[in-house]
């Protein structure tokens, strides 16, 4: 069991499968108390009483869809009415779908805008007037390392998830001077439930060498150190900021090519 430093509390969406339980296992193994949220209500349960014996922190439960409009403020009185502060956020809920934009019917495109986007942007906005005032705070968003690289043909979820690095350089800007820092989490591939919720296992499986892939472990590990060091965008990985890097020089009309060109999940 590790000893606490400094005992802050984190909410840590999407805490139910993949890198939100692993930042929640990360941040408990600090010290840090954790407030669970996802849908899937036992595995949250489950996820608090392993942190609870293993680490000694406060877990707490709350069991939400943030598709819901009301989820986000729902979210946070909850905590409030419990006396919980929330020290850092980890936005990390959230999916994608797979069909043609044009195909796929609007309430759901709307569900991965909720999430990912609104959702996102609400518990920030929620959070952040305790965090400048206590003048501490950390906020990782997930986004994508498909924010960095040229757009795939189809999915909503590259616009969003520039969005969402885009966002958080923003509120880095913004936050930094009142002791917040706020970091865009970039991921390449990464294992979790992600492409069995997207459909898409076996071309992930089948169609992208080994190399490409991280633990959820490995980049949490370096997304936490990322937020910690006041780095506002972090792209874990040697092989994803390899990249990355090479994307950047990439003129516009190229990148459309190779976008359309190199979709491995191209429908
Ligand atoms: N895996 C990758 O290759 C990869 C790469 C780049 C970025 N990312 C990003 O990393 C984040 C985490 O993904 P992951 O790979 O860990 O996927 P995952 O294993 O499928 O986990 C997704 C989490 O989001 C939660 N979630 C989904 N919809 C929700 C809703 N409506 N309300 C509340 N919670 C919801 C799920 O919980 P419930 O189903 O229990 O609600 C689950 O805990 C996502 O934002 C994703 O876009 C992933």
């Amino acid at each position: 069991m590790s000893v606490p430093t400094t005992s802050r509390t984190a909410l840590v969406t999407g805490a139910s499968a993949g890198i939100g339980a692993a930042f929640a296992r990360h941040l408990a193994a600090q010290g840090n108390n954790v407030v669970l949220v996802a849908r899937r209500e036992d595995r949250l349960v489950a996820l608090a009483e392993e942190l609870r014996r293993g680490y000694g922190v406060t877990a707490t439960v709350i069991a939400a869809d943030l598709n819901d409009n009301a989820g986000p403020r729902s979210i946070v009185d909850q905590c409030t009415s419990q006396g919980i502060d929330i020290d850092i956020l980890i936005n990390n809920a959230g999916f994608s779908g797979n069909g043609a934009f044009a195909d796929t019917p609007f309430e759901d495109l709307a569900r991965e805008i909720q999430v990912m986007v609104t959702a996102v942007t609400e518990l920030a906005h929620l959070v952040i007037p305790g965090m400048k005032e206590r003048r501490y705070g950390r906020i990782v968003n997930l986004s994508s390392l498909a924010a960095l690289l040229p757009p795939a043909a189809s999915l909503l979820y590259t616009p969003i998830k520039s969005y969402v690095l885009n966002l958080s350089q923003a509120l880095d800007m913004e936050l930094k001077p009142h002791g917040v820092n706020v970091t865009a989490l970039c991921p390449g591939f990464t294992h979790s439930e992600f492409h069995d919720v997207m459909g898409t296992r076996d071309a992930a499986s089948t169609k992208l060498p080994g190399i490409l892939w991280q633990s959820a472990e490995d980049v949490v590990r370096e997304g936490w150190d990322a937020v910690e060091a006041g780095k506002a965008v972090c792209v874990p990985g040697t092989v994803n900021k390899l990249t990355a890097a090479g994307a950047k020089p990439i003129p516009t009309r190229l990148g459309y090519v190779l976008g359309r060109t190199f979709n491995p999940f191209k429908n």
